[in-house]
Protein backbone atom coordinates (compact mmCIF):
# COMPACT_ATOMS: atom_id res chain seq x y z
CA UNK A 1 0.00 0.00 0.00
CA UNK A 2 1.57 3.22 -1.21
CA UNK A 3 0.64 6.27 1.17
CA UNK A 4 -0.57 9.58 -0.04
CA UNK A 5 2.82 11.29 1.00
CA UNK A 6 4.92 8.51 -0.20
CA UNK A 7 3.07 9.67 -2.95
CA UNK A 8 3.85 12.95 -3.16
CA UNK A 9 6.95 12.52 -2.48
CA UNK A 10 7.33 10.34 -5.81
CA UNK A 11 5.76 12.92 -8.02
CA UNK A 12 7.70 15.72 -6.99
CA UNK A 13 10.99 13.42 -7.27
CA UNK A 14 9.58 12.53 -10.67
CA UNK A 15 9.09 16.32 -11.94
CA UNK A 16 12.36 17.50 -10.64
CA UNK A 17 13.79 14.02 -12.59
CA UNK A 18 12.04 14.76 -15.58
CA UNK A 19 12.63 18.06 -15.50
CA UNK A 20 16.32 17.69 -15.78
CA UNK A 21 16.15 15.52 -18.65
CA UNK A 22 14.44 17.20 -20.57
CA UNK A 23 16.91 19.98 -20.07
CA UNK A 24 19.25 17.86 -20.93
CA UNK A 25 18.18 17.20 -24.08
CA UNK A 26 20.67 18.26 -26.95
CA UNK A 27 18.15 18.00 -30.35
CA UNK A 28 14.56 17.52 -30.96
CA UNK A 29 15.12 13.85 -31.92
CA UNK A 30 16.63 13.45 -27.99
CA UNK A 31 13.53 15.75 -26.20
CA UNK A 32 11.17 13.36 -28.21
CA UNK A 33 12.93 10.37 -26.92
CA UNK A 34 12.90 11.76 -23.38
CA UNK A 35 9.23 12.26 -23.95
CA UNK A 36 7.93 8.81 -24.02
CA UNK A 37 10.43 8.23 -21.07
CA UNK A 38 9.11 10.84 -18.38
CA UNK A 39 5.04 10.53 -19.80
CA UNK A 40 4.55 7.88 -21.60
CA UNK A 41 2.77 4.73 -20.08
CA UNK A 42 5.31 3.04 -18.47
CA UNK A 43 7.02 6.05 -17.61
CA UNK A 44 7.06 6.39 -13.35
CA UNK A 45 4.85 8.97 -13.59
CA UNK A 46 2.19 6.38 -14.80
CA UNK A 47 3.62 4.19 -12.58
CA UNK A 48 3.29 6.42 -9.51
CA UNK A 49 -0.49 7.63 -10.68
CA UNK A 50 -1.34 3.73 -10.07
CA UNK A 51 -1.18 4.42 -6.51
CA UNK A 52 -3.89 6.57 -6.83
CA UNK A 53 -6.47 4.14 -6.71
CA UNK A 54 -5.24 3.29 -3.34
CA UNK A 55 -6.09 6.36 -1.75
CA UNK A 56 -9.13 8.03 0.18
CA UNK A 57 -11.10 10.69 -1.93
CA UNK A 58 -9.70 13.65 -0.49
CA UNK A 59 -6.26 12.38 -0.83
CA UNK A 60 -6.81 11.06 -4.37
CA UNK A 61 -8.57 14.35 -5.59
CA UNK A 62 -5.39 16.03 -3.62
CA UNK A 63 -2.54 14.20 -5.33
CA UNK A 64 -4.75 13.49 -8.69
CA UNK A 65 -4.10 17.52 -9.10
CA UNK A 66 -0.79 17.22 -8.54
CA UNK A 67 -0.10 14.35 -11.24
CA UNK A 68 -1.74 16.61 -13.43
CA UNK A 69 0.34 19.37 -12.83
CA UNK A 70 3.10 17.52 -13.05
CA UNK A 71 2.41 16.26 -16.09
CA UNK A 72 1.66 19.54 -18.18
CA UNK A 73 4.80 21.43 -16.12
CA UNK A 74 6.70 18.92 -17.77
CA UNK A 75 4.66 19.08 -21.07
CA UNK A 76 5.40 22.68 -21.08
CA UNK A 77 8.99 22.45 -20.29
CA UNK A 78 9.64 20.19 -23.34
CA UNK A 79 7.18 22.57 -25.39
CA UNK A 80 9.24 25.87 -24.97
CA UNK A 81 12.37 23.52 -25.25
CA UNK A 82 11.44 22.15 -28.25
CA UNK A 83 10.79 26.43 -29.92
CA UNK A 84 14.53 26.58 -28.98
CA UNK A 85 15.84 23.84 -30.67
CA UNK A 86 13.35 24.74 -33.54
CA UNK A 87 14.59 28.43 -33.73
CA UNK A 88 18.07 27.27 -33.94
CA UNK A 89 17.28 24.62 -36.78
CA UNK A 90 16.08 27.35 -38.77
CA UNK A 91 19.01 29.22 -38.25
CA UNK A 92 21.03 27.35 -38.79
CA UNK A 93 19.34 26.30 -42.18
CA UNK A 94 19.33 29.93 -43.34
CA UNK A 95 22.89 29.94 -42.65
CA UNK A 96 23.18 26.75 -44.55
CA UNK A 97 20.91 27.67 -47.60
CA UNK A 98 21.75 31.25 -47.78
CA UNK A 99 22.31 32.61 -51.37
CA UNK A 100 24.26 35.77 -52.22
CA UNK A 101 22.07 36.94 -54.70
CA UNK A 102 24.17 40.08 -55.86
CA UNK A 103 26.94 37.15 -57.34
CA UNK A 104 27.25 37.08 -60.70
CA UNK A 105 25.25 34.02 -62.43
CA UNK A 106 26.73 31.08 -64.23
CA UNK A 107 27.62 31.72 -67.91
CA UNK A 108 26.17 29.39 -70.43
CA UNK A 109 26.94 29.08 -73.92
CA UNK A 110 24.68 28.43 -76.00
CA UNK A 111 25.90 26.80 -79.28
CA UNK A 112 24.42 27.02 -82.75
CA UNK A 113 24.09 24.97 -85.71
CA UNK A 114 27.43 24.69 -87.87
CA UNK A 115 26.67 26.82 -91.27
CA UNK A 116 28.06 23.62 -92.47
CA UNK A 117 24.99 21.59 -91.09
CA UNK A 118 22.72 23.87 -91.90
CA UNK A 119 23.10 24.47 -95.42
CA UNK A 120 23.27 20.40 -95.54
CA UNK A 121 19.82 20.03 -93.81
CA UNK A 122 18.06 22.48 -96.30
CA UNK A 123 19.74 21.14 -98.81
CA UNK A 124 17.77 17.14 -97.58
CA UNK A 125 14.88 19.27 -97.49
CA UNK A 126 14.24 20.30 -100.30
CA UNK A 127 14.90 17.02 -102.05
CA UNK A 128 12.53 15.20 -99.37
CA UNK A 129 9.91 17.79 -100.12
CA UNK A 130 10.55 16.42 -103.33
CA UNK A 131 10.25 12.60 -102.47
CA UNK A 132 13.57 11.68 -101.97
CA UNK A 133 15.00 9.93 -99.53
CA UNK A 134 18.26 10.02 -98.00
CA UNK A 135 21.17 7.49 -98.42
CA UNK A 136 24.57 6.85 -97.35
CA UNK A 137 27.84 4.99 -98.18
CA UNK A 138 30.71 4.42 -96.06
CA UNK A 139 33.49 7.10 -96.70
CA UNK A 140 36.42 4.47 -96.23
CA UNK A 141 35.34 2.76 -100.17
CA UNK A 142 36.31 0.31 -102.03
CA UNK A 143 37.94 1.79 -105.52
CA UNK A 144 36.04 -0.34 -107.44
CA UNK A 145 32.73 1.66 -106.70
CA UNK A 146 34.24 5.47 -106.39
CA UNK A 147 35.36 5.04 -109.73
CA UNK A 148 35.31 1.67 -111.57
CA UNK A 149 31.56 1.31 -111.62
CA UNK A 150 31.66 5.02 -111.89
CA UNK A 151 32.93 4.28 -115.82
CA UNK A 152 36.49 5.86 -114.69
CA UNK A 153 39.48 4.35 -116.76
CA UNK A 154 41.71 2.90 -114.97
CA UNK A 155 44.50 5.71 -116.80
CA UNK A 156 42.79 8.72 -115.61
CA UNK A 157 44.34 11.19 -113.28
CA UNK A 158 42.06 11.07 -110.42
CA UNK A 159 42.97 7.58 -109.52
CA UNK A 160 46.78 8.35 -108.81
CA UNK A 161 47.55 8.78 -105.00
CA UNK A 162 49.08 11.67 -105.35
CA UNK A 163 45.15 12.83 -105.94
CA UNK A 164 43.18 10.56 -103.90
CA UNK A 165 44.29 8.71 -100.45
CA UNK A 166 44.48 5.02 -100.26
CA UNK A 167 43.85 2.77 -97.22
CA UNK A 168 47.31 2.02 -96.23
CA UNK A 169 47.70 -1.96 -96.31
CA UNK A 170 44.99 -2.35 -99.04
CA UNK A 171 46.82 -2.08 -102.10
CA UNK A 172 44.72 0.77 -103.47
CA UNK A 173 41.78 -1.54 -103.33
CA UNK A 174 39.87 1.17 -100.75
CA UNK A 175 40.36 4.86 -100.65
CA UNK A 176 38.72 7.59 -99.03
CA UNK A 177 35.68 8.70 -101.33
CA UNK A 178 36.44 11.25 -103.36
CA UNK A 179 33.11 11.79 -104.25
CA UNK A 180 29.48 10.60 -103.38
CA UNK A 181 28.58 9.07 -106.37
CA UNK A 182 29.84 5.64 -105.48
CA UNK A 183 26.53 5.75 -103.12
CA UNK A 184 24.51 5.91 -106.18
CA UNK A 185 26.06 2.48 -107.19
CA UNK A 186 25.49 1.30 -103.42
CA UNK A 187 21.74 2.41 -103.63
CA UNK A 188 21.25 0.68 -107.36
CA UNK A 189 22.70 -2.36 -106.10
CA UNK A 190 20.70 -3.08 -103.06
CA UNK A 191 17.14 -2.28 -104.54
CA UNK A 192 15.66 -2.33 -107.81
CA UNK A 193 14.25 1.21 -109.58
CA UNK A 194 12.18 3.39 -108.89
CA UNK A 195 15.11 5.25 -107.33
CA UNK A 196 15.06 8.34 -105.59
CA UNK A 197 17.81 9.24 -103.05
CA UNK A 198 19.73 11.93 -102.24
CA UNK A 199 23.36 11.03 -100.30
CA UNK A 200 25.15 13.50 -98.37
CA UNK A 201 28.35 13.34 -96.87
CA UNK A 202 32.47 13.90 -96.39
CA UNK A 203 34.50 13.21 -99.00
CA UNK A 204 38.30 13.66 -99.39
CA UNK A 205 41.09 14.89 -102.46
CA UNK A 206 44.58 15.37 -102.01
CA UNK A 207 44.00 18.82 -103.01
CA UNK A 208 46.50 21.72 -101.56
CA UNK A 209 44.08 24.16 -99.51
CA UNK A 210 42.95 27.30 -100.43
CA UNK A 211 39.96 29.50 -100.27
CA UNK A 212 37.70 27.08 -102.63
CA UNK A 213 39.42 23.67 -101.64
CA UNK A 214 40.07 21.59 -98.07
CA UNK A 215 41.50 18.04 -98.35
CA UNK A 216 38.08 16.97 -97.14
CA UNK A 217 34.80 18.66 -97.85
CA UNK A 218 30.86 17.62 -98.15
CA UNK A 219 29.34 16.70 -101.30
CA UNK A 220 25.81 16.05 -101.74
CA UNK A 221 24.62 13.07 -104.27
CA UNK A 222 21.20 12.75 -106.01
CA UNK A 223 20.03 10.17 -107.65
CA UNK A 224 16.50 9.27 -109.76
CA UNK A 225 16.23 6.19 -111.50
CA UNK A 226 12.70 4.83 -113.30
CA UNK A 227 10.85 4.29 -116.41
CA UNK A 228 10.75 7.38 -118.88
CA UNK A 229 12.89 9.83 -117.11
CA UNK A 230 14.49 12.88 -119.30
CA UNK A 231 16.49 15.58 -119.03
CA UNK A 232 13.69 17.76 -118.63
CA UNK A 233 12.82 16.30 -115.42
CA UNK A 234 16.63 16.62 -114.41
CA UNK A 235 16.52 20.16 -115.17
CA UNK A 236 13.15 20.49 -114.21
CA UNK A 237 14.14 18.96 -110.47
CA UNK A 238 17.83 20.93 -110.32
CA UNK A 239 15.63 24.00 -111.16
CA UNK A 240 13.40 23.65 -108.04
CA UNK A 241 16.79 23.11 -105.96
CA UNK A 242 18.28 26.19 -107.34
CA UNK A 243 15.41 28.65 -107.01
CA UNK A 244 14.82 27.11 -103.28
CA UNK A 245 18.05 27.96 -102.39
CA UNK A 246 19.36 30.71 -104.22
CA UNK A 247 15.90 32.68 -104.75
CA UNK A 248 12.95 31.93 -106.72
CA UNK A 249 12.94 34.37 -109.46
CA UNK A 250 16.74 32.84 -110.94
CA UNK A 251 17.33 31.44 -114.58
CA UNK A 252 19.01 28.17 -114.30
CA UNK A 253 21.16 26.90 -117.18
CA UNK A 254 22.66 23.72 -118.36
CA UNK A 255 26.40 23.89 -119.79
CA UNK A 256 27.37 20.58 -121.42
CA UNK A 257 30.44 19.34 -119.84
CA UNK A 258 31.94 15.08 -119.32
CA UNK A 259 31.90 13.22 -116.64
CA UNK A 260 32.40 9.50 -117.02
CA UNK A 261 29.61 8.55 -115.42
CA UNK A 262 26.75 10.50 -117.16
CA UNK A 263 25.67 10.93 -120.70
CA UNK A 264 24.94 13.26 -121.74
CA UNK A 265 26.66 15.40 -118.79
CA UNK A 266 26.29 19.09 -117.78
CA UNK A 267 27.07 21.93 -115.45
CA UNK A 268 24.22 23.88 -113.50
CA UNK A 269 24.56 27.30 -113.66
CA UNK A 270 22.35 29.47 -111.67
CA UNK A 271 21.81 33.46 -112.64
CA UNK A 272 23.66 35.37 -110.54
CA UNK A 273 21.68 36.56 -107.24
CA UNK A 274 24.06 39.40 -106.71
CA UNK A 275 23.89 41.06 -110.22
CA UNK A 276 21.12 39.08 -111.59
CA UNK A 277 23.60 38.39 -115.24
CA UNK A 278 25.10 41.53 -115.21
CA UNK A 279 28.27 40.32 -114.03
CA UNK A 280 29.87 40.88 -110.95
CA UNK A 281 32.96 40.27 -108.45
CA UNK A 282 30.87 36.96 -106.98
CA UNK A 283 30.33 35.71 -110.27
CA UNK A 284 33.84 36.63 -111.72
CA UNK A 285 31.92 38.44 -114.33
CA UNK A 286 29.74 35.90 -115.66
CA UNK A 287 26.72 36.69 -114.35
CA UNK A 288 26.20 32.98 -114.00
CA UNK A 289 27.32 31.12 -111.12
CA UNK A 290 27.88 27.38 -111.57
CA UNK A 291 26.38 25.54 -108.86
CA UNK A 292 26.67 21.40 -109.77
CA UNK A 293 27.90 18.63 -111.91
CA UNK A 294 25.06 16.47 -113.38
CA UNK A 295 23.37 14.22 -116.28
CA UNK A 296 21.60 11.35 -117.62
CA UNK A 297 23.13 8.17 -115.50
CA UNK A 298 25.45 6.37 -118.28
CA UNK A 299 24.24 3.05 -119.41
CA UNK A 300 27.14 1.94 -118.49
CA UNK A 301 26.77 2.94 -115.17
CA UNK A 302 22.78 1.31 -114.94
CA UNK A 303 24.40 -2.03 -116.28
CA UNK A 304 27.22 -2.28 -113.65
CA UNK A 305 24.46 -2.17 -111.14
CA UNK A 306 21.92 -5.26 -113.19
CA UNK A 307 20.00 -2.77 -114.23
CA UNK A 308 18.32 -2.76 -118.15
CA UNK A 309 19.12 0.41 -119.45
CA UNK A 310 16.28 -0.52 -122.19
CA UNK A 311 13.72 -0.57 -119.41
CA UNK A 312 14.93 2.13 -117.28
CA UNK A 313 16.36 6.18 -117.19
CA UNK A 314 18.02 8.00 -114.76
CA UNK A 315 19.86 10.92 -113.92
CA UNK A 316 22.28 12.46 -110.76
CA UNK A 317 23.76 15.22 -109.75
CA UNK A 318 26.56 16.12 -107.31
CA UNK A 319 26.89 19.32 -105.61
CA UNK A 320 29.52 20.46 -102.80
CA UNK A 321 27.94 21.35 -99.58
CA UNK A 322 30.57 24.08 -99.10
CA UNK A 323 30.27 26.06 -102.19
CA UNK A 324 26.25 26.35 -101.61
CA UNK A 325 27.28 27.12 -98.14
CA UNK A 326 29.64 29.60 -99.15
CA UNK A 327 27.63 31.10 -101.97
CA UNK A 328 24.43 31.64 -99.89
CA UNK A 329 25.95 32.98 -96.88
CA UNK A 330 28.28 35.38 -98.73
CA UNK A 331 31.42 33.62 -97.23
CA UNK A 332 34.43 34.42 -99.33
CA UNK A 333 36.92 30.91 -98.17
CA UNK A 334 35.57 27.91 -97.76
CA UNK A 335 38.51 27.22 -95.04
CA UNK A 336 36.33 29.90 -92.31
CA UNK A 337 33.92 26.74 -92.12
CA UNK A 338 36.62 24.10 -90.68
CA UNK A 339 38.67 26.85 -87.95
CA UNK A 340 36.24 26.80 -85.82
CA UNK A 341 36.51 30.41 -85.55
CA UNK A 342 33.60 31.86 -83.26
CA UNK A 343 33.45 35.51 -84.92
CA UNK A 344 32.57 33.63 -88.26
CA UNK A 345 30.52 30.88 -86.63
CA UNK A 346 28.43 33.45 -84.68
CA UNK A 347 27.06 35.45 -87.62
CA UNK A 348 25.08 31.80 -88.18
CA UNK A 349 23.65 31.37 -84.79
CA UNK A 350 20.02 30.01 -84.50
CA UNK A 351 18.98 26.25 -83.72
CA UNK A 352 17.88 25.40 -87.86
N1 LIG B 1 31.06 13.33 -108.61
C1 LIG B 1 31.26 14.56 -109.34
C2 LIG B 1 32.41 15.34 -108.75
O1 LIG B 1 32.80 15.07 -107.64
C3 LIG B 1 30.01 15.42 -109.29
C4 LIG B 1 28.92 14.84 -110.11
C5 LIG B 1 28.78 15.20 -111.44
C6 LIG B 1 28.04 13.95 -109.58
C7 LIG B 1 27.80 14.67 -112.23
C8 LIG B 1 27.02 13.42 -110.35
C9 LIG B 1 26.91 13.79 -111.67
O2 LIG B 1 26.14 12.54 -109.86
O3 LIG B 1 25.91 13.26 -112.43
O4 LIG B 1 32.92 16.22 -109.37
Amino acid sequence: MTTASELRERFEKERAAALQRVNEATDIASLEEGRTRVLGRKSPISQARSGLKDLNDAERKDLGQLANSVSADIEEAIASKRAVFEERETKLRWERERVDVTLPGRHYEVGSIHPLTRTLWSLIDIFVGLGYSVAEGPEAELSTLNFDALNTPFEHPSRSPSDTFYVKGTDEEVCLRTQTSPVQIRVMQSKPPPIYVVAPGRTYRRDAQDATHTSQFFQMEGLAVDKGITMADLKGTLQRFARATFGEDLDVRLRPHFFPFTEPSAEMDVECFTCRGAGCRICKGEGWIEVLGCGMVDPFVLEWCGIDPETYTGFAFGMGVERIAALSHGVSDIRGFYENDLRLLRQFGGMA
